[in-house]
């Protein structure tokens, strides 16, 4: 069975074709370092799917290390939108996935390149840079933006060279299938479990022996240097739970027991009005994605300031 193709799960295939490219509204946003407040939501949804959790548990070092795979999938999933397409990222990528499959304990099988599965693990990228816009910045989109950011992220898909038959048709159809996912497909497995506990753990991991861990060139000897020391672990590990959590549909949250109060809540509001105050002092650099550089400075001849 040629598992790129269609598994009967009736999406359109009729988004129309956008350009991706220095003037697209997910250049502006998918590569802005803010991410970080807002990719480990998509992260532990992913997990939250049993296919991808139980993927994860037999086909990687998840349980070693939940932290590193999320930093080392990054610049090729941002390379993808801001690579030359010629270079062929996105099949690569794609490519990489082929032998990723196994039975789960209920006897169910999984792929990860189940055009469902893979086209889950893809919205939770499109919310990602969507989410990012929407509470750590200062930039309101309009419908016709929005409807242009989904756009542009079903053509972020394409270049995966996965069918197109479950992406949903525009962003309101986008949202019913995720409220559906949410409520119907997401269930608690081993991965999501443990995710769960590392997020909730009084200290984040110790991520300074990453080789992939994104922080600027300048800031990297500083962040080796403190990230293993426990205070500062635990002085971030506030941050982190609410960032992650405070991004969760309510229903996943009270589907999975995710303890979230008002203090929560109000805390979680506090960060999104922080954030896009004081993210502008940083200098432009250092607010981008190094996976987004090189497509810059191709298309530009620099980085742009970002929104
Ligand atoms: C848009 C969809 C997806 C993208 C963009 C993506 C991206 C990636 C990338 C870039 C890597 C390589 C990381 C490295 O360099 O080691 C990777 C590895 C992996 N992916 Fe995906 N992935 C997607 C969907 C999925 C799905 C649906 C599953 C499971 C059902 C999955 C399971 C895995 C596993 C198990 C690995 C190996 C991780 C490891 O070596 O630790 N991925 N993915």
């Amino acid at each position: 069975m040629d598992l790129c193709h269609d598994d009967g799960m009736g999406g359109s295939g009729t988004v129309t074709s956008t350009p991706l490219d220095s003037s697209s509204l997910l250049w502006r946003w998918a590569g802005d370092m803010r991410i970080a407040f807002t990719g480990g939501t998509a992260g532990l949804l992913q997990v939250m799917d049993p296919a991808i959790g139980y993927a994860l548990i037999e086909h990687s070092n998840f349980f070693a290390d939940p932290v590193d795979r999320v930093f080392r999938s990054l610049p090729p999933i941002l390379g993808t939108v801001y690579d030359d397409p010629a270079t062929g990222t996105g099949t690569m990528v794609r490519d990489l996935h082929r032998d990723i499959k196994g039975v789960q304990p209920d006897g169910v099988r999984y792929h990860a390149l189940n055009p469902t599965t893979f086209w889950w693990a893809h919205a939770t990228f499109q919310m990602m840079v969507e989410q990012l816009v929407d509470r750590y910045s200062h930039y309101r989109l309009t419908d016709a933006e929005r409807e242009q950011l989904y756009a542009e992220g079903v053509q972020w898909y394409r270049r995966y060279g996965m069918t197109e038959s479950v992406v949903p048709p525009d962003r309101a159809a986008f949202g019913r299938e995720w409220d559906r996912y949410c409520d119907e497909v997401l269930a608690p497995n081993p991965a999501s479990d443990h995710l769960m506990k590392v997020i909730e753990s009084w200290t984040i991991p110790d991520m300074s022996a990453s080789p992939h861990l994104p922080v600027p060139p300048a800031l990297a000897p500083g962040a080796r240097k403190w990230l293993p020391k426990a205070p500062v672990r635990a002085a971030l590990a506030p941050g982190l739970r609410l960032s992650i959590y405070g991004g969760l549909p309510p229903q996943v949250r009270e589907r999975f027991g995710i303890r979230w109060t008002r203090v929560d809540e109000a805390a979680y509001a506090g960060l999104q009005r922080v954030i896009p105050l004081t993210w502008p002092l940083q200098p432009v650099p250092w607010r981008w994605h190094l996976a987004s550089h090189a497509g810059w400075k191709r298309e530009r001849g620099r980085l742009p300031r970002p929104w």
